[in-house]
């Protein structure tokens, strides 16, 4: 069992290639809009990758990763054996909770390729948590592949909607439209949408009282 164990997370702290594509232009992004002495919060953890690299590159106080019950195991390991001193030990998170029972509120929120990913009910409950964890005036920066008006932007990100929904109908790209508006019932205002590598963007929310 333990044998099993180890393999595992050996196999998760390989390294993600999406995460290692990636990693440098976010990091670019994160430079210009967080501030030193920064306490970030994560959400959608994964194998803690970006966690690992943008505590190595940036002069944030805190990096508090989080990852759904089920799969805690990958940050666990990441945060075991390669954790520094600006990471957090890891919280479960699943955005689908009324409470989610942070420690505190954030300067900054930050959160990579997971609104495809969850139901449209996690991601109502993802804009209202992040409102109530974010510190006023708080940003929100969040990664991914995005439609425009039910559109994609390119064919790969078609294809990449039609083989979510066949996997599962709760998932696929969401609009920047629909996220703009329930953002904006949420408390949270829409202020910018960088176009990423790769037909990604990242859209930056601000905190609104
Ligand atoms: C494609 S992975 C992205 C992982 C990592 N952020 C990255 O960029 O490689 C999607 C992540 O969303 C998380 N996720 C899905 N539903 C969630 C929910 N309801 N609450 C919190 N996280 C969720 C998954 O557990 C998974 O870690």
């Amino acid at each position: 069992m333990a044998t099993e164990k180890t393999h595992l997370a050996n196999l998760v702290l390989a390294e993600n290639p999406s995460c290692e594509r990636n990693k440098l232009p976010i990091l670019e992004v994160l430079k210009e809009y967080l501030n030193p002495g920064d306490h970030l919060l994560e959400i959608g953890s994964g194998g803690g990758m970006h966690a690992l690299y943008f505590t190595q590159n940036l002069p944030v106080a805190r990096w508090q990763m989080t990852e759904m019950p089920e799969y805690m195991e990958a940050i666990q390991a990441r945060f075991i054996q390669q954790g520094n001193s600006q990471m957090a030990t890891p919280l479960s998170l699943d955005c689908r909770a009324a409470h989610w029972g942070l420690p505190q509120q954030y300067d900054a929120i930050f959160s990579a390729n997971t609104v495809h990913i969850m139901s449209w009910q996690a991601v109502c409950g993802l804009m209202n948590g992040v409102h109530k964890a974010l510190k006023p005036e708080g940003l929100f920066l969040l990664y991914g592949p995005f439609r425009y008006n039910g559109e994609d932007t390119a064919a790969s990100n078609t294809a990449f909607h039609e083989y979510l929904k066949n996997t599962s109908a709760e998932m696929g790209l969401r609009d920047y439209q629909e996220m703009a508006a329930l953002a904006k019932l949420a408390g949270l205002q829409l202020i910018k949408d960088i176009p990423m590598p790769a037909n990604n963007r990242i859209l930056i929310f601000k905190h609104e009282q």
